[in-house]
């Protein structure tokens, strides 16, 4: 895709790898909206970038998703790219299956089916540019998973299998659907205030990521692992249980 000359929308904008894309979508020119359920790091955010605009709201709340339509519709109608960026990660242990609480379902909610509402509700809107781009961000854990991730790794799953089919769907269209699949990056995804951090894995830089990703969305691909990702595409398909046993060691 080319870089400028968009009006882009980033779920998750306010922080992280959405909030990376912001600034650099936002440094190239383009108009960018952020959204995220935290307004004060929206704004905080926002006000940091002459011309971002925000708007706060929860993926997993269907009325949410239609009041930023609403917002989206009325003040940015020439809205040509979705990045449907927001997520959560929770560790879950499965041999203590009764302490699973109330939040088991959490990435399902935001991770894919908050995905999949925003897909279905601005779909329309993205079909009436001449041109436009729907942007899922999945995961290296997409094609492979980490056990201690259970749930969040098969959202990420779905989420690609999801993007195939959709990309296939809407070929004849005016939307190009891309697959961003990231590998670790340093941000704030799972960490849990107080508590020590369990991903024991190496982490890219969340600037060199996002050059990176930049520098890959220039090119004509629409699925694009990033750095370590590229591995667990490959190896999930010619050596699937050799990089499952990688991944998850049995200590
Ligand atoms: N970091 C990694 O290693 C990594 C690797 C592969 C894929 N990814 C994917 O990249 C995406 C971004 O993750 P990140 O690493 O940037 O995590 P992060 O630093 O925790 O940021 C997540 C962002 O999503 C927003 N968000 C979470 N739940 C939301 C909800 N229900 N509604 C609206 N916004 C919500 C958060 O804002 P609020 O809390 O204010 O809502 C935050 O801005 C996720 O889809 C993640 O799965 C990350």
């Amino acid at each position: 895709m080319k870089l400028t000359g968009h009006t882009i929308l980033i779920t998750g904008g306010g922080s992280g790898i959405g909030g990376g894309l912001a600034k650099a979508f936002h440094k190239e020119g383009n108009k960018v909206i952020i959204t995220g359920r935290r307004k004060p790091t929206l704004k905080a955010f926002a006000d940091k970038h002459k011309g971002m605009d925000f708007f706060p709201m929860d993926v997993s709340k269907d009325a949410d998703i239609q009041k930023l339509y609403k917002f989206i519709s009325k003040k940015y109608p020439k809205l040509d790219v979705l990045i449907n960026n927001a997520g959560i990660w929770q560790n879950q242990d499965f041999t203590k299956a009764a302490t699973l609480g109330k939040h088991l379902f959490d990435e399902i909610d935001i991770n894919l089916k908050g995905l999949i509402r925003m897909t279905q509700v601005f779909l329309p809107l993205l079909s009436k540019q001449s041109e436009s781009v729907l942007m899922n961000v999945s995961s290296g854990l997409a094609y492979m998973p980490l056990s201690m991730a259970p749930v969040y790794c098969a959202t990420k799953a779905a989420v690609h299998s999801f993007s195939m089919s959709l990309r296939h769907q809407l070929r004849k269209t005016s939307v190009t659907v891309i697959e961003l699949a990231p590998p670790a990056v340093e941000t704030d995804l799972g960490k849990v205030p107080g508590k020590k951090d369990e991903f024991e894995y190496p982490k890219l830089g969340l600037e060199p990521f996002i050059a990176l990703t930049m520098k890959a969305l220039e090119s004509n691909q629409t699925e694009l692992p990033i750095g370590q990702s590229k591995m667990l595409r490959l190896g999930g398909r010619l050596l699937p249980s050799v990089f499952f046993n990688m991944l998850n060691p049995k200590k």
